[in-house]
Order: C-alpha cells, then structure tokens, then sequence
C-alpha cells in the first residue's frame, strides 16, 4: 500500500532543531561551532539521516505504514520487564503507578481509555513507539515494539500468547470495542487527524 505523505518536513525538524539550539544558547550552555550554518537565523542544523528516520513515523489505524520486525507475547513479558514498563505500570501491567494497561473500563466521565477499549491495535504499536517508556520515548526498536503490543493484546485476551505480531497481522487483530466508536475511519484518516475517537455513550 502506497505511504502517506510524511508528517514532519525537513524544514520543520531544522526549525524545531533551532528552537533547541536557541534554548540551550540562552540557558547558558555552550554552541558548537560549525553546527549553525545553513538557517537564515544561522542558528539549528540539518537533522540526520539517523533521527529522520526515528521522528518520521506515523502509523494510521488501518497500519498501512507499519515497518518490518516482529515480536509476540512470550518475547514482550521479557521486554515488559527489561524496558522499565513494569516500574511504572506494574509487573502485570495494572499495578501501577502508572495507568493500568490490562483490564480496566472506559469511562465518559475520566476520558480513560484502557488499552482493549482502543479501536484499532496499530494504534498501540504507535502509541508505544513514539511515546513510551515515558521517560525515555524512541528507543525502543521495531522488534520490542511488535512484541510489547502482542504482550498488551494477549494479556488483554485479545490474542494468543504465541501469535507472531508483524505489518501483516497486527492490522488484522479485531479489537473488542471497535463497534462502541464511531469515525474517523481507517481510510479517511491522514497524519493530521485528530486522534481521538468518540465512542457511542
Ligand atoms: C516513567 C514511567 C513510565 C514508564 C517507564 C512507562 N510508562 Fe507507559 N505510561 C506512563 C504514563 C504516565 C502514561 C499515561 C500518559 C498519558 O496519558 O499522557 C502511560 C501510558 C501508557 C500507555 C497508554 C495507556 C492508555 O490506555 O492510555 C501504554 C500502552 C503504555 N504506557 C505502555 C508502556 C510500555 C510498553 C512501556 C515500556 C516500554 C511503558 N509504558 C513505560 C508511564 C510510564
């Protein structure tokens, strides 16, 4: 399936890139010369190829962008525990003192959403990729990834605990609550639709 167009331009890296730069200049920490040619401020620098690639992913309900790797449950409980998920969420992910990620109930009134009420499992594998551990996003790889979300699914009773998570089949994972929402659908939604889904009270 053809990609999406990308999300993040280069030219909003570079700008974001001089923000940094300019912060850290005024906070007192020292510039390295020769990384502020080639912005009209002369302050930021081009981004790598390397933090390209980490920063431009998005990935749309229907997966459609879901890069190569896989993991399942079996691997993800020792990732769960390895990565540091287990320090917040608990060892079995509803001890806290983070959210709880098995079981739980949506609910109007908190806007909480528990992970088997998400519409669509790409989302998960999304979610995880660009904003978790929280204390230390992006660093997880594209294996650790599909193997955390087969973790979630299985715990959550929605797959088997040796089902093989990839771009193939995590798209094809049916989610419990799906029918409960409604819109946007996977083919009309676009990097800048607004990610949140209104469930049927
Ligand atoms: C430092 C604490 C911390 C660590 C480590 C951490 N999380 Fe989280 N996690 C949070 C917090 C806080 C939230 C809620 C964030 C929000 O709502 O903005 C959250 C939310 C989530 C959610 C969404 C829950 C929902 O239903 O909205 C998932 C899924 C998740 N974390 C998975 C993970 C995984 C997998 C790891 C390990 C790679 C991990 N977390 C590591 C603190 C943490």
């Amino acid at each position: 399936m053809a990609r999406r167009p990308s999300l993040i331009s280069s030219a909003s890296v570079v700008t974001l890139l001089a923000v940094t730069t300019t912060f850290a200049q005024s906070s007192g920490a020292a510039s390295t010369p020769g990384q502020t040619h080639g912005s009209p401020s002369g302050l930021g620098r081009a981004p790598t190829q390397a933090e390209l690639r980490a920063w431009d992913l998005s990935i749309g309900p229907d997966g459609a962008e879901l890069p190569p790797g896989k993991g399942n449950a079996l691997q993800g409980a020792l990732v769960f525990t390895l990565r540091g998920c287990a320090a917040c969420h608990g060892p079995t992910g509803v001890e806290g003192p983070g959210p709880l990620l098995v079981g739980g109930k949506a609910t109007l009134s908190t806007n909480y959403f528990p992970v088997r009420y998400w519409p669509y499992a790409p989302s998960i594998w999304d979610y995880i990729m660009r904003a978790m551990p929280y204390d230390k996003p992006g660093h997880l790889t594209h294996d650790e990834v599909y193997a955390l979300t087969a973790f979630l699914l299985y715990k959550n009773d929605i797959i088997k605990e040796d089902e093989v998570m990839d771009a193939r089949t995590l798209p094809k994972v049916q989610m419990p609550h799906r029918a409960d929402y409604k819109g946007p659908s996977p083919a009309q939604w676009t990097p800048n639709s607004p990610r949140g889904f209104k469930i049927v009270p």
